[in-house]
């Protein structure tokens, strides 16, 4: 249902998409400059703890172009507007990860070693209706701010700690459209089709414990245990469990 003139009517939509563009930068915006606070040994670790994330930031940009002919296709115009901006985000977070490799002369870890984050991004990508792809993703907005909120908190003065934090800035914005979305489309959805939000939670995060498990070590050198931050994280998701009144089906 495309219209040359749509009513565009989401005041808070509108907003964020305002500061989507607005709050668009560059790999200028970071200094890169002082690898060698960061030992070999962490930058190691980040390279290998960094790689479903690197995944994510790709795959992500292949769910916003799934999901925007969906939007389009509903008059949902406001949304699709924040989905173009945030397609662009998440391609500038591929874009930086990229640089990050490439300064640390590190790799990712092989496909190998983490075959759980492609089964992570499949089940992600695997939903029957947009709804299910905007709550995999807000989960997986919240993990990315537990992720790189870590990564600020342990190296506060290094270019990884600066990339964090500008990059967190973005995710932000991603949660709070997430927030709108859902809020606006849950009431309209059955119990049943709500049931299938709540089975898409526990499978990510089975799947994340996977992953936890295989990044144990290259955590444990960054003083990080794998538990503790996904029991953190499951705690964020469980408020928005209850607060968007999703429940387990029966
Ligand atoms: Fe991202
Ligand atoms: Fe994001």
């Amino acid at each position: 249902m495309i219209r040359v003139n749509p009513e565009l009517t989401d005041e808070q939509l509108l907003r964020l998409f305002d500061k989507g563009t607005l709050g668009q930068w560059t790999p200028d915006a970071i200094d890169w400059g002082d690898m060698e606070r960061i030992s070999p040994e962490q930058r190691h670790a980040i390279a290998q703890i960094l790689t479903p994330v690197y995944l994510g930031e790709q795959t992500a940009m292949f769910g916003v172009s799934a999901v925007l002919p969906d939007m389009l296709g509903h008059g949902h115009h406001e949304e699709a507007l924040y989905l173009s901006s945030m397609g662009l985000d998440e391609a500038r977070h591929f874009r930086n990860l990229h640089k990050l490799y490439r300064i640390f002369q590190e790799e990712p870890a092989s496909r190998h070693r983490i075959p759980e984050m492609f089964r992570y991004h499949a089940r992600l990508l695997s939903h029957k209706d947009s709804t299910e792809w905007i709550w995999g993703i807000l989960i997986s907005d919240l993990f990315a701010k537990h992720f790189y909120g870590g990564l600020y908190s342990r190296f506060p003065d290094t270019l990884v700690g600066r990339l964090a934090r500008r990059t967190l800035r973005d995710e932000a914005r991603h949660q709070a459209f997430s927030e709108r979305y859902l809020e606006k489309r849950l009431p309209t959805m059955d119990e049943d089709k709500k049931g299938q939000l709540f089975i898409l939670r526990d499978d990510l995060f089975r799947i994340m414990e996977a992953i936890g498990e295989r990044l144990k070590d290259p955590m444990l050198t960054l003083a990080w245990e794998p538990s503790t931050f996904l029991e953190e994280l499951f705690e964020d998701t469980e408020r928005w469990v209850n607060r968007l009144y999703i429940a387990q089906p029966s």
